[in-house]
């Protein structure tokens, strides 16, 4: 099934995830779909808040299909290390058609669990740990924008609050 993304200014995005504790077929479901919803937005990441669900579950495939090896599902991560810093252009599917430069630490290692709740860690370097760290924050209520400057943001919003009053977003 796909989802629809839910975009910014649905309050849902703006909330901290609650932890998952069941890990039954159901979850699965919810992952696959996820999978799905992300490639046909054209995404590289999703949290489940931008599919108007509330729990602190998240997908990545920096590879876009490329890899399947590289399709990763967090439950209840935890960002433990990060370290350097890197400068990019960063986007989000719940904010179409915007993108922004945002700092992120060049090295980045999580701590979750697996669809059967099994602990593990991943340490990711560039585009993974930029992944890795949006969508950690996507389960935190935060979305990239928080990273840049007042002024920046400022202007971000009022154009997005332009495009809901026409009915385009
Ligand atoms: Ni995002």
């Amino acid at each position: 099934m796909i989802y629809r993304i839910v975009k910014f200014g649905n309050p849902v995005l703006e909330k901290p995830a609650e932890t998952v504790t069941v890990f039954d077929g159901e979850l699965q479901k919810l992952i696959d779909d996820m999978f799905e919803s992300m490639y046909e937005a054209h995404g590289i990441g999703l949290a489940a808040p931008q599919i108007g669900i509330g729990h602190r579950i998240a997908v990545i495939d920096v590879t876009f299909k490329e890899d399947p090896k590289a399709k990763l599902v967090l439950i209840n991560p935890e960002i433990i290390h990060t370290e350097g810093k890197h400068t990019q252009s960063e986007g989000c599917l719940s904010i179409p058609d915007f993108r922004e430069n945002v700092t992120r630490p060049s090295k980045v290692t999580v701590r979750a669990q697996d669809v059967h709740g099994k602990t593990f860690e991943k340490t990711g370097e560039e585009l993974l740990a930029r992944a890795l760290m949006h969508e950690t924050d996507h389960l935190n209520g935060k979305l990239y924008i928080s990273h840049l400057s007042a002024l920046k943001r400022d202007l971000m919003k009022r154009k997005i609050r332009k495009l809901m009053k026409a009915g385009e977003w």
